[in-house]
């Protein structure tokens, strides 16, 4: 599946990996927690989707999350299952213990978390972090290395410790948008920056947080520029405001950029919202991508380009996706919807019927009633019947 929106310029259709951290930070959503069952669904739907990494959770959080990783390490082999560790062995011998394919370790190494939270200096943080890499590879983990706070990190020092963790061996850096503060052009800079001055073999990633709204746009920009990794979380689930939303993430990387990716798009809505039921988190109808207005259509005009065809209004085809096309009727319809319902309701749209129909829902739009799909049925019913006298409907 290539991309949709043939991009100009995109010739070489990079792979980017996504590593999905639902049940990890998207479990650090105000208010949410999953049990180890529930953990183990999600992670069986993820590798389903087919992301490339499944953070399972954070072992030395509880017991129960503790037995959740391990038993998603032991079901779960078409993705790597990784484990967040902070920078000292007991984590990690814990990762181990669960017999993960992966660790994610991090440390902060902005000034602010450094002084405030940690109480430590720079050259202490790098001393652990270098020691927890060591550690971790010493056990044959695959490492991904999180700067917490990269993007309020003094950028010298973050390449320096950059370094010095690629150094110590680890196969994965990723710079954190802790608290969301980047925006796109910024967030380029940091990527070719990081990529320029940290020298070796690794995949560079970031991990986008939605304070501003821009954790999508950052992670694109940042697989512009060179990233080869992004962290997501299904319906951008996670702390504050969240993170970078999946199925946005991967389908404009996918069908606005050219980029592969292994997920497999016709699960995606499926995919997630089966997660957001689990989760019990009810999303907004605009919601990008799986929200139920994502791809329905109301408007005259708009219903008349779709009939007709339907890229006119939309960006990629919903079946794409595994999601359908949905025409709404209400006060801002033209005939060309009443007549796509009534031929999909099995009747004759004759033109007078049209017109009456429409002018009872645009009253009753005037007056600011819902109009719902049943309100719609039994209008056309009435009038069908002759009797759009009665089409008072309540
Ligand atoms: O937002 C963050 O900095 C994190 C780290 C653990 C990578 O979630
Ligand atoms: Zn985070």
């Amino acid at each position: 599946m290539g991309s949709y929106i043939a991009r100009l310029g995109n010739v070489e259709s990079r792979y980017i990996r996504i590593l999905d951290t639902t049940l990890r930070d998207g479990e650090q959503t105000p208010g949410l927690a999953f049990r180890p069952d529930e953990k183990l669904q999600i992670a069986l739907l993820l590798e389903e989707l087919n992301v490339d990494s499944i953070e399972a959770g954070f072992p030395a959080v509880s017991r129960g999350e503790y037995e959740a990783v391990k038993m998603i390490a032991r079901e779960v082999s078409g993705s790597e299952i990784v484990a967040l560790c902070r920078c000292n062995r007991a984590d990690i011998d814990l990762a181990v213990d669960c017999d993960v394919d992966a660790v994610h370790l991090f440390i902060a190494t902005s000034d602010i978390h450094l002084k405030y939270k940690l109480r430590i200096s720079r050259e202490e943080a790098l001393r652990r972090a270098i020691d927890a890499v060591e550690y971790a590879k010493s056990h044959g983990l695959v490492v991904e290395f999180s700067a917490e706070d990269s993007t309020r990190t003094e950028w010298t020092w973050l390449a320096r410790f950059f370094q010095e963790i690629v150094n110590a061996g680890a196969d994965r850096l990723d710079i954190a948008d802790t608290v969301g503060v980047m925006w796109p052009s910024r967030m380029q800079e940091l990527v070719r920056y990081v990529l320029e001055n940290v020298r070796g073999s690794y995949i560079l990633s970031v991990h986008c947080h939605n304070d501003f709204g821009m954790a999508t746009a950052n992670s694109i920009a940042a697989a512009e520029a060179g990233a080869g990794q992004v962290h997501v979380t299904v319906a951008g689930l996670g702390e504050r405001a969240g993170n970078a939303p999946l199925e946005e993430v991967v389908t404009a990387l996918q069908f606005l950029l050219g980029y592969r990716t292994g997920i497999r798009f016709e699960k995606l809505k499926h995919v997630c919202e089966r997660v957001l039921e689990i989760a019990k988190f009810e999303i907004s109808p605009n919601k990008p991508i799986i929200g139920i207005n994502a791809f329905s259509h109301e408007s005259g005009i708009h219903v008349h380009g779709i009939i007709e065809n339907p890229q006119t209004y939309e960006p990629i085809p919903p079946e794409l996706i595994g999601a359908q096309r949905r025409i709404v009727i209400g006060k801002h319809s033209g005939k060309h919807a009443v007549e796509y319902v009534l031929k999909s309701m099995g009747i004759t749209p004759v033109p007078e019927i049209v017109d009456k129909i429409l002018k009872v829902i645009k009253e009753l739009g005037d007056k600011g009633e819902k109009i719902t799909e049943n309100t719609i049925i039994e209008i056309i019913r009435l009038v069908v019947a002759g009797d759009s006298e009665k089409t008072t409907v309540s």
